[in-house]
């Protein structure tokens, strides 16, 4: 999985048409789609895959806001891919994304910020396989 990230495209920019546009960045930027889906999470389903951050004071947001609406997620291959997926979509919080990232273009703040990018290896590969089964990836 060290050449594979996971990402989301997150309710707020799903639900401003943002979608098309942030896939062909991804795409452009040299990430092969390996699997793709458009889903929504249930509350607990976000709750679950946000499970690491439960004792924050933002949890029950980052939970109601991530259930709020279709999302697309996908796992992305290219050589670095973690690293070089995060330096893509910019800083969690906008207002400190470098310009040009798909944060600082898309993301309205540190809540609604457009779009999830693993951390590691290891997350990328658990997060992966949260979302898709062995058929589901190409
Ligand atoms: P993401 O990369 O998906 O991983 C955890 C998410 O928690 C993060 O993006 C943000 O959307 C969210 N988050 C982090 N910090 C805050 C905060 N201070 N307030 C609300 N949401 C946050």
């Amino acid at each position: 999985m060290n050449n594979r990230t996971f990402t989301m495209i997150k309710p707020d920019a799903f639900s401003k048409g943002y979608s098309g546009l942030i896939l062909d960045r991804i795409i452009q930027a040299g990430f092969k789609i390996i699997a793709v889906k458009m889903t929504r999470l249930s509350p607990e389903k976000a709750g679950e895959f946000y499970a690491v951050h439960r004792e924050r004071g933002f949890y029950q947001e980052l939970v109601d806001f991530m259930s709020s609406g279709p999302i697309i997620a996908a796992i992305l291959e290219k050589s670095n891919a973690v690293a070089d997926f995060r330096t893509l979509i910019g800083a969690t919080d906008p207002a400190k994304a470098t310009e040009g990232t798909i944060r600082k273009l898309y993301a309205a703040s540190v809540g609604e910020n457009a779009i999830h990018g693993s951390d590691s290896n290891e997350n990328a590969k658990i997060e992966s396989d949260f979302f898709f089964s062995v058929l589901e990836r190409y």
